[in-house]
């Protein structure tokens, strides 16, 4: 076993948080932690249970896309039951963790792309996924699901390789996944404590945006919209200024940056 390779025990060990990561599955591959973590909080895990994979077979992306998860990358998915106010600022409270584990560990400075692309040097290297049950304005649970490229040769997956990074790729040599896992489930819980106490996380999220400002293209369901990202509301959507001058809110969408 490597020094800094992922075990429940490694992972939760001294680990410095109340409930996120107290509790670790961990597959060393599997389809998708988001399978595995939507069956545990059905079956009523405790809250901050995460599910981690060494590897996934079938990993899931936003728009029913693929996500690309070999050895080497992070996968991990958290249980949580957050009462409904809570649940858009999951997706601003991830994509922060992330941004702030990376550069905690590594330096690096990373920025996020509307609404939760992680980008180091204008390039992908984490990707969130929020899914969640909700009855009758309750959540039954919510999974975060977190995957970014760690220890990858990015030249190695050429369908990604133009629009992807990888944090060694960036750093020219390879980092501890332990130290970011752990680095990761701390912030995403300082942050969701720091929301159930009632101070706001979503100015950080907006100062770390690369969206605002500039021209993008916004695939949302069906339709394509065009124009300059002008702001983000507090509920997270997208406000996009269009040449004639009106205004579309954009709630879910896919963004491509011009200029
Ligand atoms: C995206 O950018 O499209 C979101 C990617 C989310 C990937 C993570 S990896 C851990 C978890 N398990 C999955 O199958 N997907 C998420």
């Amino acid at each position: 076993m490597r020094e800094d390779s992922l075990s429940p025990a490694s992972i939760t060990n001294n680990l410095e948080t109340r409930f996120i990561g107290q509790r670790v599955i961990y597959h060393p591959r599997l389809a998708s932690t988001m399978e595995v973590a939507k069956r545990e909080a059905r079956l009523g895990a405790a809250e901050g249970t995460v599910v981690i994979a060494g590897e996934q077979t079938g990993g899931r992306g936003r728009m029913r896309r693929v996500w690309l998860s070999p050895e080497g990358s992070l996968a991990l998915s958290i249980i949580f039951y957050p009462s409904l106010v809570y649940l858009p600022s999951l997706i601003m409270l991830a994509s922060l963790a992330v941004v702030r584990s990376i550069e905690a560990v590594t330096d690096l400075r990373s920025q996020v792309k509307w609404p939760n692309d992680v980008l180091v040097n204008g390039k992908k290297v984490c990707g969130i996924l929020i899914e969640s049950d909700v009855r009758r304005e309750k959540v039954a649970y919510a999974i975060m699901g977190i995957g970014a490229n760690v220890n990858l040769r990015i030249s190695d997956f050429p369908d990604i390789s133009s629009s992807a990074t990888s944090l060694s790729d960036e750093l020219a040599k390879d980092i501890s996944l332990l130290s970011l896992t752990r680095c990761l489930l701390i912030e995403v819980e300082r942050l969701y404590l720091a929301l159930q106490a009632g101070r706001s996380i979503y100015e950080e999220w907006r100062d770390s945006l690369v969206t605002l400002g500039r021209k993008v293209r916004v695939n949302s369901g069906n339709i394509t919209y065009k124009g300059v990202a002008e702001s983000v509301a507090r509920d997270g959507s997208l406000l996009l200024r269009h040449s004639d001058g009106s205004l579309t809110k954009v709630i879910a969408g896919d963004v491509t940056l011009h200029d």
